[in-house]
């Protein structure tokens, strides 16, 4: 729609993987590039909302308009997002957040030994949870589920127990949509149980699709 807009809106994205450190020269991450987020941010600015990025480690400029915090850790993006929570009206999380850190970080490299190498993990906290404890009543919140396999009910499941306005379900299934690449394919699902099916293409516009929705419930 040409009304689109989301003027003087305050709004918080999370974008990129977390990296959690075993020794000086190594660590646990995975293969999100950031691309989804940033291009969530671009589109809200352009759409005229003052954006907040939290973004782990990307190869990705940031877009013009767009503040930044950068983080490292699960541990970092979740302290930022909790300090940055209360001057937002839209949370949109489209990091990949490591589940899981070393339970101990080696100060020093971690030297080659005969047979088998085990690093013990413990769970980082659930961003989306946390958000769940601390958010105020108008604020709408977002968030976006990865899944290889029973995509649409694993994403419901996610949406009632996190309890969100909307979920983003990426199906990662395909290497031609969600991790790394520039398209995507997705379906948004929402709290009062609407499904709309975005077929694969540009990040930017997926980005765009998103936005109408999330203004939509405004
Ligand atoms: O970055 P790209 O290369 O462009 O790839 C985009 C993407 C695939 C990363 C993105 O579209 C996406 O699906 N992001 C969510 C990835 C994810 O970690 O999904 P999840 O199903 O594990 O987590 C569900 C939700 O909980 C997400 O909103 C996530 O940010 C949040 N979460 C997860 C773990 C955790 N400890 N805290 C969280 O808040």
């Amino acid at each position: 729609p040409n009304n689109l807009s989301l003027h003087g809106k305050h709004i918080l994205i999370t974008a990129g993987p977390t990296q959690e450190a075993i020794d000086p020269v190594r660590y646990i991450s995975n293969y999100s590039s950031g691309k989804m987020g940033y291009a969530l941010a671009e589109a809200a600015v352009i759409l005229g909302a003052k954006v907040m990025l939290i973004s782990g480690p990307t190869n990705l400029a940031v877009p013009k308009g767009v503040s930044v915090i950068q983080v490292i850790t699960a541990e970092q993006m979740l302290n930022a997002v909790l300090e940055e929570l209360p001057r937002h009206d839209i949370v949109i999380k489209s990091a990949a957040v490591a589940d899981y850190r070393p339970k101990q970080f080696a100060s020093q490299k971690i030297k080659k030994t005969d047979g088998f190498m085990t690093i013990e993990l413990e769970k980082n906290s659930d961003i989306l949870l946390e958000i769940k404890n601390h958010k105020l009543p108008h604020q709408v919140i977002v968030g976006f589920a990865a899944e290889s396999e029973n995509v649409i009910d694993n994403a419901k499941s996610k949406l009632l127990r996190k309890d969100l306005d909307m979920i983003v379900a990426n199906d990662i299934s395909h290497g031609d949509s969600g991790f790394m690449v520039d398209n995507n394919k997705v379906t948004i699902l929402t709290r009062s149980g609407q499904s709309i099916d975005l077929p694969l293409q540009s990040k930017q516009i997926i980005a765009r699709r998103i936005l109408e929705q999330i203004q939509n419930k405004e």
